[in-house]
């Protein structure tokens, strides 16, 4: 299982401390950055792990940021990503079992290191219990396709008015701190 890294500057040494372990452990890591403290934004870290396991570069993913929340929902805006903010065991073990979250989130400024580190332990080993939950899953998949398909509408039109076609207009999607 190769495992995809991200987080912001508030996350950086935390990241770092999650990075040893996993190497430690022999895992196969892939590190998407920040790689220092120099202030920088949460979504685009969210964005190249997010896109690193839709495209099974890495099979799961761990993001940290100030509070795991920021960096979780651009994640989440992701399709085919499940995030989930852990800050206890247990909420780790569910969100596994239950919702087979492909992304683990946590904030730096909330758990100590200990703590996370028995977050990641645990979220790592646990499997998806599928069953009753596999219909749920797919249900979040389809909420995904109707949202797109009406997003995909909206934009349509937009573009349309604009005199542009999708393909024409680029979409700034990842910004430079300022
Ligand atoms: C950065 O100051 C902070 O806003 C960010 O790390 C995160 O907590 C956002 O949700």
């Amino acid at each position: 299982m190769k495992i995809a890294i991200g987080c912001d500057h508030a996350g950086f040494q935390l990241k770092e401390i999650i990075k040893a372990k996993l190497i430690n452990e022999k895992f196969d890591v892939e590190d998407f950055g920040t790689f220092d403290e120099g202030s920088v934004d949460y979504p685009d870290y969210a964005f190249y792990v997010g896109k690193a396991i839709t495209t099974n570069q890495c099979q799961r993913g761990i993001l940290v940021c100030g509070t795991g929340i920021g960096i979780g929902i651009a994640a989440n805006k992701i399709p085919g990503i499940r995030a989930a903010l852990c800050h206890n065991v247990f909420s780790a073990q569910a969100s596994r079992e239950h919702n087979d979250a492909n992304i683990l989130t946590m904030g730096a400024r909330i758990i100590d290191e200990k703590l996370a580190l028995e977050i990641v332990e645990i979220w790592l080993k646990t499997e998806f219990a599928g069953g009753r939950h596999q219909s749920r899953i797919e249900k979040i998949r389809a909420i995904e396709d109707m949202m797109a398909v009406e997003r995909a509408e909206e934009l349509a039109e937009i573009y349309a008015e604009k005199g542009k076609t999708a393909k024409e207009k680029k979409i700034k999607t990842l910004t430079k701190s300022e």
